[in-house]
């Protein structure tokens, strides 16, 4: 069978703009909030909505497809033709808090590797879209990396897990260490858009424990097709699916990044 990758970013994309006009009707609204796996953990109703539209919207593309989507939970099916991992809201307490950077992001897996991917921020009219080995762009313009190659020069981002007050030590070891070589980090409340930024040259790396799959499959995609390198922290390589810990960085900085990562 003739694979068509095109067919399926152009899903991806047509999927986060019809997400992202949704998500502004709620932004600044009231909300109604839930926790989840922990009290600092949220969802809102925008979250379980604007999943809903993207999967019904897939699915009116593709009937053979399977989902890994953070609010309703699918798994990979088999016998599907393709998987497509959803965080229809990446940022949800940025949102809640009125913070204008959240981000719908969506992966197409095919035969055991993302192809293809797309994440909108809607308050930037921001659309970043990849395809395995053409490229990764933002609003049509070719992506690349930057090229800083000292860490003392470099900006990073990383995130906090949820589960970090019951294990801050080791966790915030790492951060000690590349501030005090006087680099600067920031926590942009959005994995996705942190790796969008690493992959645009705005920031220079991004690392972090235990993500899941919906928050990291599509910005990794598109770091790799921004000659970006993407590991686990310790420098082997990463299951997307299953992210234990991720570093993604513009490559030059890659190794520095690894030893204060292990160190
Ligand atoms: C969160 C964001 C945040 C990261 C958290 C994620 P959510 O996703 O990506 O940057 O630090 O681990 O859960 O809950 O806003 O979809
Ligand atoms: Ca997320
Ligand atoms: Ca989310």
């Amino acid at each position: 069978m003739q694979i068509n990758l095109e067919a399926f970013g152009n899903t991806t994309q047509l999927a986060v703009l019809l997400a992202g006009d949704h998500l502004r009707h709620g932004f600044g609204q009231k909300l109604e909030i839930e926790t989840k796996t922990s009290a600092t953990d949220f969802v809102t109703n925008f979250d379980k909505e604007t999943e809903e539209l993207i999967i019904n919207f897939i699915r009116s593309r593709h009937p053979n497809s399977s989902f890994i989507a953070e609010e309703s939970g699918h798994t990979v099916e088999t016998a599907a033709e393709v998987t497509w991992v959803i965080d229809p809201l990446d940022g949800t307490t940025n949102f809640i808090h009125n913070i204008p950077l959240y981000a719908t992001t969506i992966a197409c897996y095919l035969n055991g590797d993302v192809v293809a991917a797309a994440s909108f921020l809607p308050e930037q009219r921001e659309l970043f879209t990849a395809i395995r080995g053409k490229g990764a762009f933002l609003n049509g313009k070719r992506m690349a990396v930057s090229m800083c190659d000292k860490i003392e020069m470099g900006i990073f981002s990383t995130g906090f897990p949820y589960d970090l007050p019951q294990n801050p030590i080791p966790r915030l070891k790492p951060i000690n260490e590349t501030l005090s070589k006087g680099a600067r980090i920031r926590d942009l409340g959005s994995a996705v858009i942190s790796l969008a930024y690493v992959a645009a040259g705005r920031l220079d790396g991004w690392f972090m424990e235990s993500p899941s799959s919906w928050d990291v499959a599509a910005g990794l995609l598109f770091c790799e097709e921004a000659n970006g390198k993407i590991t686990r922290m310790d420098g082997s390589p990463l299951n997307v699916l299953e992210p234990t810990d991720v570093l993604a960085s513009n490559g030059h900085l890659h190794n520095p990044l690894i030893n204060i990562l292990t160190g």
